[in-house]
């Protein structure tokens, strides 16, 4: 995308910012946001339009929609879709509102169906979004005589997987699933290629509403290690009995491809410490061999390090630890969030449960971390309401000057896990989709 100015920002959403007024907003050589863009409305109609109707978005794994029929409903920013494995095995996604007077039709969050069928008049569509048919299909014959070429159904996704992961996006003109990850998929083999086996969710999906701005948590997962050892020390002592500790800065960085974040460290099994659950950790230790054979040495020791990744926008995850989370705009001071566990197939029984209660207790809506971050965000948000407090601009500044070339890791690379360079980096990305024409 490129930042030439635009006016159709304008045009499109009425909002009062022209791409003048956005560029402002963002001064990423300096490290200073401004608030507006956490709190206004404006703001946030052209984020649905700019960035929620173009980016490649999360939907679904796999696993959650296996065989033909499996279905699943979400949002896209606020609109609502079906995630579904057609007969052919084919995945589609689809607005989840008819064509005819536009009412939901389907209202299960899970389920598997051979057709969705609309409670208003009862227009009927396939899972590949096909219409089927309808009460009264002859009336439609003989008085509509433009009906059977109009082609109509549910609106269809773009639709993209990678390993296991399926995006969609309603930009015709977006690049391919493969160009808009580009080399960030070399990390994302760590959690989701470490084994031939592949990846699968646990069963179930919590979804919990948090009253901040999405991006908070986003900036949040793509590299605010600096928050951790503050905000979530007593819930360390609470969950594990001893306190976060000193954070190692060595050998640690940010990484940056496309506004897609990862902040690690090579300690390969900090994060999975987190979970409370030693035999999870001596399970990463275990594979150290087999996967530095798989992924290379620096990789294997990123498996379950101290580290947070955002997938730009709102898909955010911590490896080893496997808590897997979209936060999904509901307003621009509302949050949806949905955590599932992503774990490799091959786990047994026991570790896969293990997994489970660690991530209940720490990083879902009732988890003692989440508890800590969810009060922060919401503060930082609501905060803004005062007119004088908005004009101040908030500080991105550390680690300005930590810019470093690396001969193995891909994209932007800055040293030490203290930084902002990747919330610069999002918000660089943000800025750039925000303007573009
Ligand atoms: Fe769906 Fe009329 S609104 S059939
Ligand atoms: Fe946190």
């Amino acid at each position: 995308m490129t930042t030439t100015p635009h006016a159709a920002s304008k045009s499109l959403s009425n909002a009062t910012y022209d791409v003048k007024e956005l560029e402002t907003l963002v001064d990423v050589e300096n490290g200073l946001i401004d608030r507006r863009i956490f709190w206004d409305d404006a703001i946030y109609r052209l984020e649905l339009e700019k960035i929620f109707a173009r980016c490649w978005l999360f939907v679904a794994h796999e696993s959650q929609i296996a065989q033909p029929g499996d279905f699943l409903t979400t949002y896209m920013g606020q609109d609502a879709v079906i995630v579904c494995r057609g007969r052919d095995n084919k995945v589609g996604v689809f607005l989840n509102s008819c064509p005819h007077r536009g009412n939901r039709v389907c209202f299960a969050e899970a389920g598997n169906a051979r057709r969705f069928t609309c409670n208003y008049h009862g227009w009927s569509f396939g899972n590949d979004g096909r219409l089927l048919g309808m009460p009264a299909e002859e009336l439609y014959e003989d008085t509509c005589p433009s009906f059977a070429s109009q082609n109509i159904g549910l609106h269809p996704a773009r639709v993209g997987t990678y390993k296991g992961l399926v995006f969609a996006t309603f930009d015709e003109q977006a690049p391919s699933l493969e160009d808009y990850l580009g080399d960030f998929r070399w990390y994302l083999d760590i959690v989701l290629d470490n084994e031939d086996g592949g990846t699968e969710f646990l069963d179930g999906n919590i979804r919990s509403r948090i009253q901040c701005n999405w991006k908070f948590p986003a900036e949040n997962f793509i590299g605010d290690s600096y928050h951790a050892a503050w905000t979530h020390n007593s819930g360390a002592y609470g969950m594990l009995g001893q306190s976060v500790g000193k954070i190692n800065q060595e050998n640690s960085f940010h990484a940056n491809v496309n506004g897609h974040g990862w902040q690690f460290g090579l300690d390969m099994v900090g994060n999975a410490m987190a979970l409370g659950e030693q035999d999870i950790v001596d399970y990463l230790r275990s594979r150290e061999a087999e996967v530095a054979e798989r992924l290379g040495k620096l990789r294997s020791r990123m498996v379950g390090s101290v580290a947070s990744v955002t997938t730009f926008p709102n898909l955010s995850f911590l490896p080893g630890h496997s808590t897997f989370r979209t936060w999904v705009p509901k307003g621009p001071h509302t949050t949806e969030i949905n955590t599932w566990i992503l774990v490799n197939k091959s786990l047994s029984y026991e570790l896969k449960e293990k997994y489970r209660k660690g991530v209940m207790r720490t990083f879902s809506p009732s988890g003692v971390f989440e508890m800590d971050d969810g009060e922060n965000w919401e503060h930082a948000t609501q905060i803004n309401v005062g007119v004088v407090t908005r004009r101040q601009k908030l500080h991105y500044g550390l680690g300005l000057n930590s810019k470093t070339e690396h001969p193995e890791l891909k994209g932007e690379i800055h040293l030490r896990k203290y930084n902002d360079a990747n919330q610069r980096a999002f918000y660089r990305r943000w800025l750039e989709l925000m303007t573009a024409p």
